[in-house]
């Protein structure tokens, strides 16, 4: 299926106005009491919120598109497969950054990436919070709120930002990893490292500038897929850890300013292989 720019300038201000139809959801539920679920560990929480606006957003592209297939996190967590094929597919992460939206820290994102013969060819990020919406389509540059965005042009690692994450698996097996990778960035050294709870707005940050690089082990294309785009088309690099090209559903990103930034990073870090989306 061929799409024409055309039609991805229609679907970009769909996605934008589907992004800021869930953003006003979340807006409301933000500072309300919430009710928190568990799902794999005692760090992976769902509310009402999450499993409410991945619904009306897989409504709405059902309505507008019903040709185009979708992958959602909750209807995956919900049973549906994680199936990415040739045919326009949105992956949608209603809410990134569900601990941030429990604890009301104001970093949580809706994301909308879209794929075509499964190429990320356009990403919506929209933080609810702070009304900023980052966007990009495949070959057209990068957004927040209609301002074109560029990366960093530092290459030096011990003068970088680096975002990166916990995540939500608490075994000790898995914590060790992810603080002796942790412990390995910082004594490069770098100026830090932030743990900021959303992988789509840490690339995002990388997009803007405003950090050099962002690396996670163990999320899922719902995570990066949308922002992905937002970083390529800012500059920047959507790598695996290893530094080769990007795999969607290979759990693991490197986001970078540049090569030099990605490489000094990669190369301190330990790669574990997780099982596959
Ligand atoms: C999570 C956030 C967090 C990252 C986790 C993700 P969620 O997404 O992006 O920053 O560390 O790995 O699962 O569950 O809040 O959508
Ligand atoms: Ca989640
Ligand atoms: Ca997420
Ligand atoms: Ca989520």
């Amino acid at each position: 299926l061929l799409l024409t720019m055309e039609n991805l300038d229609e679907i970009l201000k769909f996605g934008k106005a589907l992004a800021e139809k869930a953003g006003e959801e979340i807006k409301t539920a933000f500072l309300q009491e919430k009710k928190i679920e568990t799902k794999a560990g005692c760090a992976d929480l769902v509310t009402e919120t999450d499993k409410k606006v991945e619904c009306m957003i897989i409504d709405e592209i059902k309505k507008t598109y019903p040709h185009h297939q979708f992958i959602g996190e909750e209807s995956v967590a919900g049973g549906l497969k994680c199936n990415l094929t040739d045919a326009p597919t949105w992956i949608v992460d209603p809410v990134d950054g569900t601990t941030n939206f429990v604890h009301r820290y104001p970093y949580v994102a809706v994301c909308l990436g879209f794929c075509v013969n499964k190429i990320p060819v356009l990403g919506v990020v929209y933080n609810a919070i702070s009304g900023e919406m980052f966007a990009a389509i495949k070959g057209k540059g990068a957004f927040c709120n209609e301002r074109k965005i560029q990366v960093s042009k530092e290459t030096d690692l011990k003068k970088s930002l680096i975002m990166a994450e916990f995540g939500s698996a608490r075994d000790p097996e898995r914590l060790d990893f992810v603080l002796n990778n942790l412990r390995s960035i910082i004594s490069t050294p770098v100026h830090s490292i932030h743990c900021m709870g959303s992988a789509a707005l840490n690339i995002c940050a990388v997009a803007s500038g405003q950090a050099e690089a962002y690396v996670e082990f163990g999320i899922h294309c719902w995570d990066y897929c949308a922002a992905s785009v937002i970083l390529e088309e800012a500059g920047g690099l959507a790598l695996d850890t290893t530094c080769t090209p990007l795999d969607l559903m290979a759990r693991r990103i490197l986001a970078a300013c540049n090569m030099d930034i990605a490489q000094g990073l990669s190369s301190r870090l330990t790669h574990i292989e997780l099982p596959r989306d």
